[in-house]
């Protein structure tokens, strides 16, 4: 790397793995040979030091330091992946949360402590969403969905019904069928209505006595509020079944919109969307699941319980629960740190974080409408979908636009997503994003959309600043390397 440093300006400049770097005797000598503690034969790792690379430390820190400046995320510009919400995590919530590496399980004290900590966010949620108990445990999103639709399924079971099919709209999340499915459902797609939200009149026509719930996600991936939905709820009730909301789009709603009186019976919060914790590879997330108080009792296990003396602690005792759904106390760290999130907003903060997030997007989609083709005209609250349809005619797909917006320092938007809308780019800013990044953004999607008329070439060989150019992904997927091996090297 002759005198070049920065990878992230000079392309051409790779970072070789750690393994390629190895050079006998830098470093393994520090382990002692043999070893000093005992070996752990039951254990899944190596110890073979024939097998980690032999480097220094300050060669390992610039290593990861330079992966580092390879890597994009919200703290380096924008990241308008629709339906991710990939929103700024304030500091605040991470210290609140580091505060518990000190806190041992087996301290009955401190756990005491951890636990107030939980039940008062699930008091908040509950509040927040206007639901009457809650569970803190489901891992992620579509864990969340599982275990909701595992608690419906047991509601179904012991009331002996033979209620087999969940009803999913072609505008819900694409983990919504996989979940309901695993939890022992058919499935069964219905239309979304021309304006992009579901009608009380299409539901109509596809209830009956198998019907256990609607799933339903809210705003739906069209970033369209369900306008219908009391009534669509109404419906369901009237038919026996129950009203599943995928609420993890919840930032277009939060403090301003309760769930629970919009008739939802069960429903999942994506705390590492909403709640402003870490999201994706800097997870773990954190799905929790809330209910009406008809379906409390078969909410996971254990439930935390507050003693007479004001101590918390855990406990087994529901006959009529779905069980364990994860280990210990879930995402604990996640949890405390959408507990920062919510104590440090208020109830004044939180409705700001939903309209932020709504005007940030309606400013996003009126600056690009026209100059990109917005398929559906129905008010979107978050997020928006646009198309590639006027780009088209001059060669230029989705993908396309997509790998030039790297060329401007932007993460690219969620693209071919949601299915009922061909090309799709679905763009969702959130709210913590200042309004000159907004203003990148437009200016960079209205270079793009020049470009593809004056010159769409440029835009094929997008992106031309990133460590690795445009790869052929469906290659890449089918011949999958994810590791090192000494027989490549
Ligand atoms: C609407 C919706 N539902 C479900 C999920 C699944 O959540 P997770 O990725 O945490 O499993 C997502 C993911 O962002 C989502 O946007």
């Amino acid at each position: 790397m002759p005198g070049r440093t920065d990878v992230a300006r000079f392309p051409e400049v790779r970072e070789p793995l750690l393994n390629l770097r190895s050079a006998l005797g830098r470093n393994k000598r520090l382990i002692p040979s043999p070893f000093d503690v005992p070996e752990m034969p039951d254990l899944p790792v190596s110890t073979d030091l024939a097998d980690l690379p032999d480097v220094s430390e300050v060669e390992t820190v610039r290593h990861f330091t330079r992966l580092s400046s390879l890597n994009y995320g919200i703290e380096n510009g924008m990241y308008p992946l629709g339906s991710c919400t990939m929103k700024y995590n304030p500091k605040i919530a991470e210290a609140a949360s580091a505060s518990l590496r000190s806190v041992h399980p087996a301290d009955p004290a401190a756990m005491s402590h951890v636990l107030e900590c939980l039940a008062l966010l699930q008091k908040y949620l509950g509040e927040i969403c206007g639901m009457d108990a809650c569970s803190l445990w489901p891992a992620a999103g579509a864990h969340g969905e599982l275990t909701g639709m595992m608690v419906i399924r047991r509601a179904v079971d012991m009331k002996g019904e033979p209620r087999t099919k969940v009803l999913i709209p072609d505008t819900a999340h694409g983990t919504n069928p996989a979940s309901c499915t695993i939890a022992g459902f058919a499935t069964e797609s219905i239309p979304s209505g021309g304006d992009g939200f579901l009608t009380a009149s299409i539901l109509k026509e596809h209830l009956g006595p198998d019907v256990a719930a609607l799933m339903i996600t809210n705003p739906n991936t069209l970033g369209i509020f369900e306008r219908e939905i009391r009534e669509i709820a109404g419906l369901l009730h009237d038919n026996g079944s129950y009203l599943y909301m995928d609420g993890a789009n919840l930032n277009a709603l939060l403090g301003v919109a309760r769930p629970g009186d919009m008739g939802v019976d069960c429903m999942h919060v994506n705390l590492h969307k909403t709640f402003a914790t870490p999201h994706g590879g800097g997870g773990p997330g954190s799905g929790p699941v809330l209910v009406k108080s008809g379906l409390a009792r078969h909410l996971p296990l254990p439930l935390i319980k507050e003693g007479e003396s004001g101590s918390y602690t855990l406990s087994w005792d529901g006959p009529e629960s779905i069980g364990m759904v994860h280990s210990c106390l879930g995402n604990v760290g996640v949890c405390i740190r959408a507990l920062a999130y919510i104590l440090s907003l208020g109830p004044v903060g939180l409705p700001e974080v939903a309209q932020a997030a709504c005007i940030n997007a309606g400013y996003l989609k009126s600056r690009l409408s026209g100059l990109y083709d917005l398929p559906y005209r129905t008010p979107t609250l978050h997020e928006f979908v646009l198309s590639d349809r006027l780009q088209k005619e001059n060669g230029i797909t989705t993908m396309d636009i997509a790998k030039s917006l790297m060329d401007f320092g932007f993460y690219p938007p969620t693209i071919y997503f949601p299915l009922v809308v061909q090309g799709a780019l679905m763009i969702e800013p959130t709210e913590t994003e200042p309004l000159e990044e907004l203003d990148r953004f437009v200016n960079a999607m209205e270079e793009i959309a020049e470009t593809s008329r004056t010159n769409p070439e440029e835009l094929h060989g997008a992106p031309r600043t990133t460590p690795v150019s445009r790869v052929d992904e469906v290659w890449a997927a089918r011949n999958i390397v994810l590791t090192w091996s000494k027989r490549e090297s």
